[in-house]
């Protein structure tokens, strides 16, 4: 059976990191099985840290603090990446803007909480909330050079209908935790 390997980057809670360890880590499916074999978090309290330990899995912490420019934060991570021989990255809940010494050296995958390309950007949940629209939404997408503008590869959306921002928050996570666990698998299984 065929190993695929998946890297993921996180920054804070890691809610979507252990979806992904639950619903894929070590788990075979038709074509392949599918390891996460590398964890980089740039946040050295961030409590998927603490997720990941439950798997046995150790995070390597690279704090963006450390270093003098993005570019060279990037060159740090990218080297981490290409040395754990990974045939996929997963940015879930990565909170840093990516220069090209990432988008272009590394295949990744993103995850956001809208319905790109409305709502880029660090603030998109209050902000489709804000909106007129009456449908919120989530989406995954190839990293590109442009911030959340890479080419989507997967979304859902649902009705607002008068929901609060924490119902509206609590339905963009339950389809989250879903659709990245799929999408990752969608990719590699083939
Ligand atoms: C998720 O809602 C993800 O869509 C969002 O951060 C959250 C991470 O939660 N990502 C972005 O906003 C990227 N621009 P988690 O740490 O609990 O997985």
């Amino acid at each position: 059976m065929v190993v695929k390997k998946i890297a993921v980057l996180f920054s804070g809670s890691g809610s979507n990191l252990e979806k992904i360890l639950e619903n894929v880590h070590g788990k075979t499916f038709e074509t392949c099985k599918i390891e996460v074999a590398c964890l980089i978090c740039n946040k050295k309290d961030a409590y998927g840290i603490q997720r990941a330990k439950k798997y046995g899995l150790d995070t390597t912490i690279v704090s963006h603090t450390d270093f003098s420019s993005r570019e060279n934060f990037d060159r740090k991570i990218v080297n981490i990446i290409k040395d754990s021989e990974v045939d996929l990255v997963v940015l879930a809940g990565f909170m840093r803007i990516l220069t090209p010494e990432f988008t272009k050296n590394v295949n990744a995958i993103n995850l956001h909480p809208s319905l790109l390309p409305l709502f880029k950007g660090a603030n998109a949940i209050i902000n489709s909330y804000n909106s007129t629209m009456k449908v919120g939404g989530i989406s995954v997408h190839y990293v590109s050079e442009e911030l959340d503008g890479g080419e989507i590869i997967a979304q859902e959306c649902f009705q607002k209908d008068g929901m609060s921002l924490e119902e509206f928050e609590e339905k963009i996570h339950n389809l989250e935790y879903k659709l990245l666990p799929k999408t990752i698998v969608d990719i590699l299984d083939r």
